[in-house]
């Protein structure tokens, strides 16, 4: 068994308990720290940005495995996500590309079900609804007029993009392309700075859509690079050159995972911040390392053989990944409901900075199967 399919093997393990544990209600982070214990504590309705990743895990644990337990856990969640979106219940955000295309959008590409795609789709319309038409971007958080997030991107939101790509290609309706294009470019000319570093967030002037500044809200300091937020957009950037084939998305994408890339740690997980001071108390960001390393296998899937940064790309996808199961996986740990320890969500903030992380736990699992069997997971069909 190759360490690959053996940490799959021991993640699988833990989502068949956890089944149990969670019922029909869905995880989000520990709250007990020291690396993170127990989702189980801290569980949700379904009200909350981070609940596509359990349903996601579920969709990949039945590709993999085969187990009709999962499946059946998997087609649960995706009734609950209709009835979020019929009742309209926490959407008022742009996450809304996360929760629908890992559990919707995933049951429609591993099984073809058409009330699944129906409700993918519905779901890309209500993300298309936060478009601003005056200012020329998906507004991340809060309602339209909001004083403080009314003109506010997130790098994040790269991430949500793909279901509007996804609902273009299945209607043929242009302006959920145009839409997607016209946030991307937005965000690759504000979010990422000229030394390929990234801002977290970015304002605008919501009625000219004039430009106000960068700043952050889950790093260190407003001019600082927040590991997550840079691999956000690693990921995220490499999936728009996916879907619409234009070279400065890929370039973008590489110049933000080398900037990653060149600043691991010697065990080759990031710490939360890149320009967080780091002594023997910094918090690590084992999610940050799992989503750069799913984004880096999805953009090495695109550069030519030949490509001169390919060495680099690859050998730090190894160094993060080997890290990460070794030293943060949670292999044989059956006390632990999570598949990764030491993720934070919010340092200074104080939520939940060495956590178990639910999104953390998906990429992880992504990462491996793409690596174990090619899987890509549901961003694309
Ligand atoms: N998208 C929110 C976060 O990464 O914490």
């Amino acid at each position: 068994m190759s360490h690959w399919s053996a940490a799959i093997e021991d993640a699988l393990g833990k989502t068949r308990r956890n089944i149990g544990l969670f019922g029909d209600a869905f995880p989000h982070v520990s709250t007990d720290g020291e690396g993170g214990r127990r989702y189980s504590t801290n569980l949700n309705p379904n009200t909350d940005w981070t609940d596509g990743f359990w349903s996601g895990i579920l969709w990949l644990s039945y590709q993999y495995s085969g187990d009709e337990a999962f499946r059946s856990a998997a087609a649960r969640t995706v009734e609950s996500f209709r009835q979020r979106l019929a009742g309209d219940l926490a959407l008022d955000h742009h996450d809304i590309g996360f929760l629908y295309s890992l559990s919707a959008k995933a049951q429609w590409i591993v099984e073809k079900d058409e009330s699944a795609r129906r409700l993918a789709l519905d779901a890309a319309d209500k993300l298309m609804s936060r478009f601003r038409e005056k200012g020329q971007y998906i507004q991340a958080w809060g309602p339209e007029g909001d004083p403080v997030n009314g003109g506010r991107i997130i790098i994040d939101c790269l991430m949500n993009l793909p279901l509007l790509y996804w609902a273009y290609e299945q209607t043929g309706e242009e302006r959920y392309r145009r839409t997607a294009i016209v946030h991307a470019d937005k965000s690759r000319r504000y979010l990422v700075r000229g030394d390929d570093s990234s801002y977290h967030t970015f304002h605008f002037k919501p009625e000219t859509g004039e430009p106000i500044g960068g700043d952050t809200h889950q790093g260190y300091t407003n001019g600082s690079t927040w590991t997550r937020g840079q691999a956000w957009g690693i990921y995220g950037f490499a999936l728009s050159y996916r879907y619409s084939r234009d070279p400065l998305y890929l370039e973008t994408s590489k110049r933000l995972a080398k900037y990653f890339l060149e600043r691991l740690p010697e065990d080759g997980v990031v710490y939360w911040d890149f320009n967080a001071p780091v002594n023997a108390e910094t918090y690590r960001d084992s999610s940050a390392s799992a989503i750069a390393s799913a984004g880096i296998l999805e953009l090495l899937g695109h550069l030519e053989a030949s490509d001169p940064d390919r060495g680099l790309l690859e050998e730090g996808l190894q160094r993060s990944m080997t890290s990460l199961v070794r030293h943060y996986a949670t292999i044989g740990d059956d006390g632990r409901e999570g598949f990764i320890k030491r993720g934070s969500y919010h340092v200074l903030g104080n939520f939940s900075p060495d956590d178990l992380t639910i999104w953390g736990d998906y990429f992880y699992l992504e990462a491996l199967m793409r690596l174990e069997r090619g899987m890509t997971g549901y961003w694309y069909a």
